[in-house]
């Protein structure tokens, strides 16, 4: 197990920054979840860390050294991809054990490290299976299996559950989630999925243009997102703005949000009541509701507030009272109000 850390790290493509000045750290066991939009800079953070990225600028550290001189093989860094690539024409055992015979550790080591790894993963009864008599989740519990056999200090996943259709993809979150905590090694999960990144991970980080805008807890970064597009990016928000004045922030409405400060506000579509008489809370607009869109237990509305567009979300049932359109009341608990820099 090993803390990672990253100071600095600067990597460009032509005139493309991949990585902006990332620092960085990873705390020793944990299971941090990066975040970021496509071409954020996620994977190459990764390959830096592993070692197949050489940074333009800036350090690698785990457990506090530096591993510029150390190579890629001699990291024990654990890496599985969005794309497994296991070897079709060999045993899922075989598979597995790949890494091992590579580093030359005897046959009867390697069987009884291959059979831990595989019962880890729920996998003992395939081990003479070949990768095509496998489901895709299997698959990745392979890939996940042999990531782990060679006991590496820090494991690497790279969207590994992307490519799984959406309730394989839940079952293997939580069995991820499983295998990380029993083996306890530093984990660095890459999802472009902020739900899977808030479900899994004990730190989060958000990338965007190969520069960390936040990292924390996800609780912490969901509830003080800070900037915009933290806010728009994990989770959905509304983003309200108006003239900050000596006692909130006045909207064109003339409406004031007491107390903010900044000229931006954020509010979480699941903050957001909709009513038809005017609710007896010191933050309300009038809104227009244009559309309420059934979605099972959970309903959406999308109202217009001044040409923005709101959106809120509820228990349908909750929703039941309203018309499909017209003039409404929309409100939120003062400290569900999101102050943006
Ligand atoms: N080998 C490479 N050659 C040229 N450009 C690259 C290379 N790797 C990454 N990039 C560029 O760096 C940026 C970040 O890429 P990447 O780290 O793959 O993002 P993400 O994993 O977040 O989608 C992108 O603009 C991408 O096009
Ligand atoms: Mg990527």
């Amino acid at each position: 197990m090993a803390e990672v850390r990253v100071e600095h790290l600067d990597k460009a493509y032509g005139a493309d920054k991949a990585l902006d000045d990332v620092t960085l750290s990873f705390p020793d066991g944990g299971f941090f979840g990066l975040l970021g939009p496509s071409g954020s800079g996620k994977t190459t953070l990764l390959r830096a860390i592993a070692g197949f990225v050489i940074p333009d600028r800036g350090q690698v550290f785990v457990d506090d050294q530096p591993v510029e001189n150390v190579p890629v093989e001699k990291r024990e860094i654990g890496m599985v991809f969005q794309s497994y690539a296991l070897f079709p024409n060999m045993t899922v055992a075989d598979n597995v054990g790949f890494g091992l015979s590579v580093r030359k550790v005897s046959s009867a080591e390697q069987r009884k490290r291959v059979d831990a790894a595989l019962d880890l993963v729920q996998l003992g009864d395939f081990a003479k299976r070949k990768p095509h008599q496998l489901s895709g989740g299997q698959r990745q519990r392979v890939a996940m299996a042999r990531a782990i056999v060679t006991q590496p200090r820090v494991l690497l996943l790279d969207e590994p559950l992307s490519a799984l259709d959406k309730a394989l993809r839940v079952d293997m979150q939580i069995e991820l989630k499983r295998i990380q905590r029993e083996v306890g090694i530093t984990t660095i999960f890459v999802t472009h999925d902020q739900e899977e990144a808030l479900t899994l991970s004990d730190q989060i980080g958000v990338l965007k243009d190969g520069q960390l805008v936040r990292h924390g807890p996800p609780r912490e970064v969901y509830n003080d997102p800070r900037d915009a597009f933290t806010a728009k990016f994990l989770g959905d928000a509304n983003l309200i703005a108006g003239t900050p004045e000596e006692n909130g922030l006045r909207l064109v409405d003339g409406a004031l949000i007491a107390g903010v400060k900044q000229s931006m506000v954020a509010v979480r579509p699941e903050n957001i009541r909709i009513t038809v008489s005017e609710p007896n809370t010191p933050n309300r607009l009038r809104a227009e509701l244009r559309q309420r869109i059934f979605g099972g237990a959970i309903g959406t509305c999308i109202l217009d507030w001044q040409g923005t567009a709101i959106k809120a979300v509820a228990r349908d049932i909750e929703f039941s009272e309203l018309s499909d359109t017209g003039l409404v009341w929309i409100s939120w608990p003062t400290d569900c109000t999101i102050e943006l820099q």
